[in-house]
């Protein structure tokens, strides 16, 4: 959907093709790719995820600080696109840190509660075990997920800005009782739905407008 919000010229994806539905990552990275040549310089990546950090609960917002990139693939793998970047690009700072810091301000602003993670990628379609989850914990992530990851690979290394914001959908398999369930995913990012709408449309300017 190409539009504006807030006055600024925006396209928004309506969902995304997951590395589990089988196409490679370097395929379902493609959209970042042309939105690149179409003069897009600033990416919002967002995604359901289940919470793996103890204090987090369904609903809560994260901001991605780092990923880890768990998925067993990577969307650049092959021919490197010589004119997008370098064939081994820097990782250091993949979420920019500017981005960060206005969206935490902009979510105190609002009232809007707002954690800080690693955002671990599985590739899915299965939820976790339990003792992935465990593992997720220890290697330092706080919130796993199906996505999000080779995006914003594909997008660092076409230099773009990048930030992301996870909703935790749930908290992830063998943190309670209940078994998980597509429902209880959906169920929760459509009660966040308007508070994530209202983070973003409170930060848009901002993060368009800086440099
Ligand atoms: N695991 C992986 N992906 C997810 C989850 C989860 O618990 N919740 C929403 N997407």
């Amino acid at each position: 959907v190409l539009g504006t919000c807030m006055g600024k010229k925006v396209i928004a994806m309506q969902g995304r093709v997951h590395y589990y539905e089988g196409y490679s990552q370097r395929l379902i990275t493609l959209p970042i790719r042309i939105m690149k040549r179409l003069g897009v310089k600033k990416v919002l990546l967002t995604n359901a995820a289940g919470g793996v950090n103890r204090s987090y609960e369904p609903g809560t917002l994260m901001v991605i600080r780092d990923h880890i990139n768990y998925s067993g693939s990577n969307p650049l793998i092959g021919p490197n696109f010589e004119e997008d970047g370098p064939r081994f690009p820097d990782m250091s700072c993949v979420y920019d840190a500017g981005f960060r810091t206005c969206l935490r301000e902009k979510a105190q602003e609002n009232g809007i509660h707002l954690e800080e993670g690693v955002y671990m990628m599985f590739s899915g379609p299965n939820y976790e075990t339990p003792a992935e989850v465990r593992m997720c914990r220890i290697l330092g992530a706080d919130a796993v997920g199906m996505s999000t990851a080779c995006e914003g690979i594909a997008a660092n290394h076409m230099g773009m800005k990048i930030c992301g914001i996870s909703c935790i959908s749930n908290l992830a398999c063998g943190m309670t009782e209940e078994p998980l369930s597509h429902e209880e995913v959906q169920a929760t990012a459509d009660r966040v739905a308007p508070l994530f709408k209202k983070l973003i449309t409170a930060s848009i300017v901002n993060i368009a407008e800086s440099l």
